[in-house]
Formats: C-alpha cells, structure tokens, sequence
C-alpha cells in the first residue's frame, strides 16, 4: 500500500512515521510513505503558497494552483503504476470522523492521498476539484493536518497484511469486535504488592477465553458504554 502525504511540512510527516512499528514496515517494502511538498509547486518567484482571505478576515489561505499542481503530478504517478485515481482525504475539522471501521475500508485501496491544509485552510476551488472525502479526527482544531494524517495512517497501515508481526494482533483488540480490549499483564507475577489475576496463570485456556470476555466487557461498560448501544 502506498501513502502520499500533500503537505507544507513534510519532514514533519516523515519524522513522526518512519520510526517503530509503520517505520519497519517501510524499511521491509510492505509499505510506502512519501511526503510532498506543495511549496514545490510554486509559480510564484517568492516561493508564496497562501494569500490573504477575499472578503477579509483573519489568517491566510492556501492558493489553490500549487496544492492543483501538486496533486497532478502525483495523479500522473498514481496512474501510471495502478491504473485508476486514487481517493484524496482533505483532513479537516469539517469532515466525517474517522473511526476503526473507516480505517478498515480504507486499507483496501492501493493508494491513498492526504491533503493537509495549514493557516486558514484551502482555496476552496481546488477542494471542489480534487478530494473525494473529507475528514476529521475528532470534535477539536489542530493547527494542520499533519498529525490528522500520521494518525489516520498509523490506524490504516497496520491493518496492511504484514506490517504487524503477529497477524493474529490487530484481529483482538479494541474496537476489532466493538469493544475494549481486556487488561494484560506480564512479568513479574507480583508486582509493588499487586498479583496477576490468578487464571491467567492457570494455564486452562477455556478460563482464560471466558475471563478475558468478561473483563473485555466490563471494561466496555464502565468506560465507554456508548460502544455497546
Ligand atoms: N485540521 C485541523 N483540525 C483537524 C481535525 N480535528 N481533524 C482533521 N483535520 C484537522
């Protein structure tokens, strides 16, 4: 699966994820992350890729040619190794919010594009034209879409098939079933006075199923009961 992240900030982008888990799996070629810079799509002999708002306002807004041109020139390269327009995610507090389900449907595709947005956002001409879906990570305003980006691609790529070691893990886990995941523990079996629950040491694997189910849902109703609705 490839990732291209369009941003003003690449090194942002590749800093938070080409480390531990998404970063090995980079380095074995069972995924492709690339950050391109907008501001290298500049016409403009000062490099400017944001103007002042029509109609006024606060802030600055992203013009639309650089962030249009850059995202042909990935188009091209999309094309040309798939065969078909990839999907363009506009990370934005205006969007659909992102969830595990989502995250599920999109490791599907081959390639995915994201268009983070800085200041006040995007000409809106050039999101008319270009993104097939926007979305957000929560109710709450960051400064860009970086770190949207790094989440939502942290949460699609290691649905990708080898990027975890072990495929059963991202089978068992919150949300993979609707709820919270159960408590785990590991050496030593005390700890600061506090003892691992006792059936984990039994080595009966029908009792551990039964327990971890119980623990999964009681976590589920004490703190996020809205899953269970
Ligand atoms: N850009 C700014 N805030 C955002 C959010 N919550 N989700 C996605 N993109 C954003």
């Amino acid at each position: 699966m490839r990732f291209h992240v369009m941003t003003l900030f690449p090194d942002m982008v590749m800093g938070g994820l080409d480390t531990s888990i998404i970063g090995r799996a980079m380095k074995q070629g069972k995924l492709e992350i690339e950050a391109v810079n907008i501001r290298d799509y500049t016409r403009d002999k000062h490099m400017k890729v944001d103007d002042y708002p029509y109609g006024g306002g606060a802030g600055m807004v992203m013009q639309a040619e650089p962030v249009y041109l850059c995202y042909k020139a990935l188009e091209e390269q999309i094309v040309s190794k798939n065969g078909k327009k990839p999907r363009v995610l506009y990370m934005t507090p205006q969007g659909k919010v992102f969830h595990q389900r989502m995250a599920e449907e999109l490791a599907e595709e081959e390639d995915l594009v994201f268009l983070c947005g800085h200041y006040e956002g995007i000409d809106e001409r050039v999101l008319e034209m270009i993104v097939t879906d926007y979305v957000s990570i929560g109710d709450y305003v960051l400064t860009g879409g970086e770190l949207p980006a790094m989440v939502m691609i942290d949460a699609i790529a290691r649905l990708v098939d080898g990027v975890l070691n072990n495929d059963e893990s991202a089978k068992y886990e919150s949300f993979a079933d609707g709820r919270l995941e159960y408590p785990q523990y590991t050496r030593p079996e005390e700890f600061m006075g506090r003892k691992v629950p006792a059936v984990l040491l039994s080595g009966n694997h029908k009792k551990i199923e039964e327990w971890r189910e119980q623990e999964s849902m009681k976590r589920t109703m004490e703190r996020r009961p809205d899953l269970l609705i």
